[in-house]
């Protein structure tokens, strides 16, 4: 009796059934669209799956040999664009199955030998998920040093710092691109936990169960970089938070990126004026020719609405599983994909928006001149000129405030005098300490404004930065 040989046009589990789906539903079904990207990680696996059936001798040399060659031949095809990627193949996995066994015959269909899609498609994803969550730690890292060089550039620049959109207290511009240095630092640290959490190798847990052929879980983990293999089968091939860990870090880098933006926008328009954008990041009006938008600006801030969405996406798709594999989970690789690759390009557009951008130094510093910005200072004035406790000294200033406010003046058009119709404590030297300059000097406790404290931050941020350099590089 002879075996029945695979039939290339049929689905891989057609034994089993006298009917199959319809073309649309199999097309429906099909996730080679999107998987297919995953080719080289597809290939990578399966060669090391195959060298390690060959050492456990539960495939032939020359059988492994074979197949490895023919998967080796296969990538150059997909390299030079050559291969032809079928719908009715479904998904990468049985694309390239399919090519391996129209290429070498029946050795290549022994490679699926103690493997299932299972750990299969979960193996590929982790090792597409680990390149992808680098690639977005280096394109994170790029801007951080962009905003790390605009602080340097910028520490003798005085802007209003804001609460609630009202002008605060003045800070140092340095102050203000440092916060941002803080938050992609931090995003580069949620990368780099997604990347570990992807770094497990699923291979061998092949459907659910574990398989009865003796294989060597570590010497394929080894050979495809992994530094660990799962340790519950059933578990590894039904988890996917390694990709809801590298969502979430999209999403709340997206948030980062969305509030820059935002300050982009209102800090670029006629009304702020503190800064302006090269003409490469901006663009016209077809109707009103005096328009500069912010258009990419705008883009970025609209596009952290898809990579919530994304991650919300695959929170949703997870939900309720029972174990283990579930099709559900094919649903997976689109948000993911989509959400580190508008993350990256993001990253990339904003980090040339930075360090293109004008600053209109007069204009901050006029801002923070003016109106109310030394008030808290002028309270702390009269706490450590004239020992008041702190809230007196709030309440007094509040009052000097209002009555300004009412005769549309501002703190710095008081004279002496009238200062001390308020507070006779008040002496000659509060105009000075009025002194914008003296007002952000002042500032210095450790995370402070102070150009001293600055200096400091500086280094503390360089220093975090040079480090996850490093560690980036070894990954
Ligand atoms: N295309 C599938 C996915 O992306 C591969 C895994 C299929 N496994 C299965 N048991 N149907 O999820």
């Amino acid at each position: 009796m002879t075996a029945k040989k695979p039939d290339s046009k049929k689905p891989a589990w057609s034994g089993r059934f006298s009917d199959v789906p319809s073309d649309e539903l199999l097309a429906f079904g099909a996730s080679l669209p999107i998987d297919r990207r995953m080719w080289q990680h597809d290939i990578a696996g399966s060669i090391a799956h195959a060298k390690m059936l060959a050492r456990q001798n539960v495939l032939s040399d020359h059988e492994a040999n074979a197949i490895v060659a023919g998967l080796q031949e296969i990538a150059a095809d997909i390299e030079a664009g050559t291969f032809e990627w079928s719908l009715a193949d479904e998904d990468v996995h049985m694309a390239i199955e399919h090519a391996l066994i129209a290429r070498i015959g029946d050795d290549g269909a022994r490679l699926h030998t103690g493997r299932s899609r299972n750990d299969q498609v979960a193996t590929d994803t982790r090792l597409y998920l680990k390149e992808r969550t680098r690639d977005v730690g280096r394109a994170i890292n790029a801007l951080r040093r962009e905003l790390i060089e605009l602080a340097q550039q910028h520490n003798e620049v005085i802007v209003p710092g804001y609460t609630h959109l009202q002008k605060a207290q003045p800070i140092s511009l340095a102050h203000y691109y440092l916060a941002y240095a803080q938050m992609f630092a931090r995003d580069f640290r949620r990368f780099m936990a997604a990347h570990q959490a992807a770094d497990v190798c699923p291979l061998g847990s092949a459907a659910l169960a574990g398989t009865g052929y003796p294989l060597d879980r570590d010497y394929t983990a080894r050979e495809l970089g992994f530094s660990r293999v799962s340790i519950n089968a059933l578990d590894a091939v039904s988890d996917r938070d390694f990709l809801l860990d590298a969502l979430y870090a999209a999403a709340t880098c997206h948030i980062h990126l969305s509030r820059l933006c935002e300050e982009i926008i209102l800090w670029t328009t006629e009304e702020f004026g503190y800064l302006q954008l090269s003409g490469r990041y901006s663009t016209g009006s077809s109707i009103m020719p005096q328009k500069k938008n912010a258009d990419f600006a705008e883009l970025i801030r609209g596009k952290t609405g898809r990579v919530i969405g994304d991650l919300n996406a695959l929170l949703v798709i997870m939900k309720g599983l029972p174990l283990a594999y579930n099709k559900d989970m094919q649903e997976d690789k689109e948000p993911a994909f989509d959400a580190l690759d508008t993350v990256e390009a993001c990253l990339r557009v904003m980090t040339g928006m930075v360090a293109g951008l004008t600053v209109n130094t007069e204009r901050m510093s006029t801002a923070s001149t003016g109106g109310f910005m030394a008030a808290t200072d002028l309270a702390d004035y009269l706490v450590e000129k004239c020992n008041l406790p702190f809230r007196q000294a709030h309440e007094i200033v509040g009052s000097i405030v209002l009555t300004c406010e009412r005769q549309g003046r501002t703190l710095q058009d008081l004279s002496i005098d009238e200062l001390q119709g308020f507070f006779a404590g008040f002496g000659r030297d509060v105009e000075a300490a009025l002194r914008i300059e003296k007002i952000v000097e002042a500032r210095a406790t450790a995370g402070g404004t102070a150009p001293k404290a600055i200096a400091v931050q500086l280094e503390q941020t360089k220093e975090v930065y040079n480090n996850d350099e490093q560690e980036i590089a070894l990954i």
